[in-house]
């Protein structure tokens, strides 16, 4: 496996045994990830979980992800730990941000026109009218006119029928996802957009970039760093959740960012790419002094 988990706290890590039980059941009213996110992090939620500070529960009262995307570990917190008072996220990508404020503050609408685009769907009756469908929504999504629950609605929609659930834009900022090949993709799931809207309820829902998020930390904060990985190769390269990308320069200043934290005593995790998994003599992580 050519990923690894860089974790660093000012403190000792985790051996709280009170946090290495199950996972909750997965039922209907959890709350969890309403789109599908390249690097979402729903399958190492054990790994995640196990390195949170052992004194999570008692000492920390903010918790801060600024790299939110689909979410997968800040909905485990969230139906984990209700002791936190204040929950911060954060993301670059505009049409995923104003997703989750439609989420929180009106589902009922959201729910409406995604199941009206459910039985359009639906009732195509090839794959070409499937097809042309999905082309007509993503036209109308990357018009940029339609309102706040419309966008939220077209996103969710899209990434439950395009390719591999990619989110990923060119040049201009355009999603340019082709369509994507399911025998019956799930396009609507109330009981999720209603959990994920009374989880999401006294969430400071924000759009950005990372760094300025982390001015709210302070002492009692955890800071989770989920950021686009570092390519492992040329081919391998995935950074295009949002127009600008995320380089080398970028893993640089986020570095920097986490040196910061340390100097005012924010507790943090960051996971990433290891690139010595491929070439053992790559020592960027190194010398961004994250490790
Ligand atoms: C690896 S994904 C996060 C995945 C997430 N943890 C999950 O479980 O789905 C990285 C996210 O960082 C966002 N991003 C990229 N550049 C950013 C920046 N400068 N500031 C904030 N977010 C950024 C992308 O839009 C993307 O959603």
């Amino acid at each position: 496996m050519n990923e690894a988990l860089i974790y660093r706290y000012r403190s000792e890590l985790s051996k709280d045994s009170s946090i290495s039980g199950a996972l909750p059941e997965a039922r209907a009213a959890t709350p969890k990830p309403f789109v599908k996110w390249v690097g979402g992090k729903s399958q190492l939620l054990h790994e995640l979980r196990s390195r949170l500070p052992s004194d999570f529960e008692k000492s920390i009262t903010t918790y801060i992800e600024p790299f939110i995307g689909g979410g997968a570990f800040f909905f485990w917190i969230l139906s984990r730990y209700t002791h936190l008072q204040r929950i911060i996220i954060n993301d670059a990508n505009e049409a995923l941000i104003n997703t989750y404020k439609v989420i929180r503050d009106n589902p009922d609408e959201l729910i409406d026109i995604l199941m009206t685009f459910k039985a359009q769907y639906q009732s195509m009756k090839d794959e070409e009218g499937r097809k042309d469908y999905y082309y007509s929504k993503r036209e109308a999504f990357n018009a940029g006119d339609a309102t706040p629950v419309e966008r939220a609605a077209y996103l969710i929609f899209l990434n439950r029928t395009c390719f591999n659930g990619l989110y990923r834009v060119n040049a201009k900022g355009k999603f340019n996802v082709p369509h994507g090949r399911y025998k019956n993709p799930l396009i609507c799931d109330p009981d999720t957009i209603q959990a994920d809207s009374k989880a999401l309820a006294n969430v400071e829902i924000c759009h950005g970039d990372f760094a300025a998020v982390l001015k709210e930390a302070d002492e009692h904060s955890f800071v989770y760093f989920d950021p686009p990985y570092r390519p492992l190769s040329e081919t391998s390269s995935f950074c295009s959740y949002c127009e600008g990308g995320f380089d080398d320069n970028e893993q640089r200043r986020l570095a920097a960012c986490c040196r910061e934290l340390d100097k005012i005593g924010v507790r943090w995790m960051l996971s990433n790419s290891d690139p010595k998994g491929l070439c053992p003599e790559d020592n960027f992580l190194l010398m961004c002094e994250v490790l």
